[in-house]
């Protein structure tokens, strides 16, 4: 049996977990009929069977209030204690005022700040690390982290290359101050811009018709090169993954679980490989999800926890990459 170390002390640790998904789903034999597509392609491809949509009326703050809910309650935490709610999303309600604002005023959380990280699928990972340096400098207390995507609504559904792999929901955690050894061991994150025209959407971005004038609808949606992604994403995961242990002191014999950003299937089974990390190990929530950007690692932990999957005492990694390109990696023990 391997011997756990206690490489760093915490200072925040997760309370309470929540997620929101839409009811609607869109299922492999579905898109069959939308695009030149297979139920076997995408399978094979990708790992997906189905994903969740939302419907037109939607924001992606009635998610991310949903999911908050959820995990405050688990916390035992109210609004008004919050500190802070930070949500990482590509895909937020306006161009401003910030999807965080809207959540902070559907929950009265009148003591908090308030406000967006825009870092795609490292999204969450970056709210993790911004909310744990807050509270270990003594900013905060108490805080919200989510991850949010409404990505089918800037999906161009006429792209088989993509409309296939995305979906919307949310997740939210509960940050508040570590009370023993079990909280956020560490957080790493980066980012590096050199090959970001392999996944943008310009949306309303200065870069578009704001500054041209031309309408171009090809600016409402997401554009991305995926086999060009697929080997940067795994040496980025596996580099975030093994960043993050070395900060928590700790080596993959200790890591009972490992949470990937869920974009593929054979990304996460070629990260398990690299990290010498057994299938078992991997939370995969790819098949009935889809890609949900920021929101797939709170969505993946919070149904890992539900499922009894997470217990006391287990360390946990969770590893992203996503457009930008951005990365990031964080080890949390319950
Ligand atoms: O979330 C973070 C960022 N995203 C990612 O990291 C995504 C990473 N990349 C991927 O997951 C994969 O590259 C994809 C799933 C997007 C694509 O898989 P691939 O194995 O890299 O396929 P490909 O793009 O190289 O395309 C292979 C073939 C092409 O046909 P030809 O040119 O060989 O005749 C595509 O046109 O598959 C075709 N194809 C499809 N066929 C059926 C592409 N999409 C589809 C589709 N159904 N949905």
């Amino acid at each position: 049996m391997t011997e756990r170390h206690h490489g760093v002390k915490p200072f925040a640790r997760i309370a309470g977990t929540g997620k929101a998904v839409p009811e609607t789903v869109l299922t492999n034999a579905d898109l069959e009929k939308i695009v030149d597509t297979s139920d076997e392609w995408i399978t094979t491809r990708t790992g997906i069977k189905e994903r969740r949509i939302v419907q037109r009326g939607e924001k992606t703050s009635d998610y991310c209030i949903k999911a908050a809910r959820i995990a405050l309650d688990e916390a035992g935490v109210k609004p008004e204690d919050l500190d802070f709610i930070i949500i990482g999303t590509i895909s937020p309600d306006m161009r401003f005022p910030a999807t965080a604002i809207f959540v902070q005023e559907a929950l009265r959380a009148t003591n908090a700040v308030a406000f967006d990280v825009s870092a795609t699928c490292s999204g969450f990972l970056y709210t993790l690390n911004l909310g744990e340096s807050m509270i270990a400098l003594g900013r905060a207390k108490t805080g919200l982290c989510i991850g949010a995507e409404f990505l089918t609504p800037i999906t161009d559904w006429a792209d088989r290359g993509t409309c296939v792999l995305f979906g919307d929901g949310a997740g939210a955690a509960v940050l508040t101050k570590a009370e023993d050894d079990r909280g956020i061991l560490s957080t790493y994150i980066g980012s590096g811009g050199d090959a970001s025209h392999l996944l943008y959407c310009v949306g309303h971005g200065t870069a578009g018709f704001i500054n041209t004038g031309k309408e171009d609808p090809s600016e409402r949606v997401i554009h991305m090169k995926g086999n060009e992604l697929f080997r940067f994403a795994v040496r980025a995961m596996e580099k975030s993954g093994l960043e993050a242990l070395k900060l928590a002191g700790l080596t993959m014999a200790d890591v009972d679980w490992v949470i990937p950003h869920q974009a593929n299937m054979r990304i996460i089974k070629a990260l398990g490989e690299r990290l010498e990390c057994p299938m078992e190990k991997i939370i995969v929530t790819i098949h009935k999800y889809g890609n949900n950007s920021s929101a797939s690692i709170p969505l993946a932990l919070d149904d890992a926890r539900r499922e009894g999957l997470i217990k006391p005492g287990q360390n946990v990694l969770a590893v992203a990459f996503g457009g930008g390109f951005t990365w990031g990696g964080s080890v949390f023990r319950f």
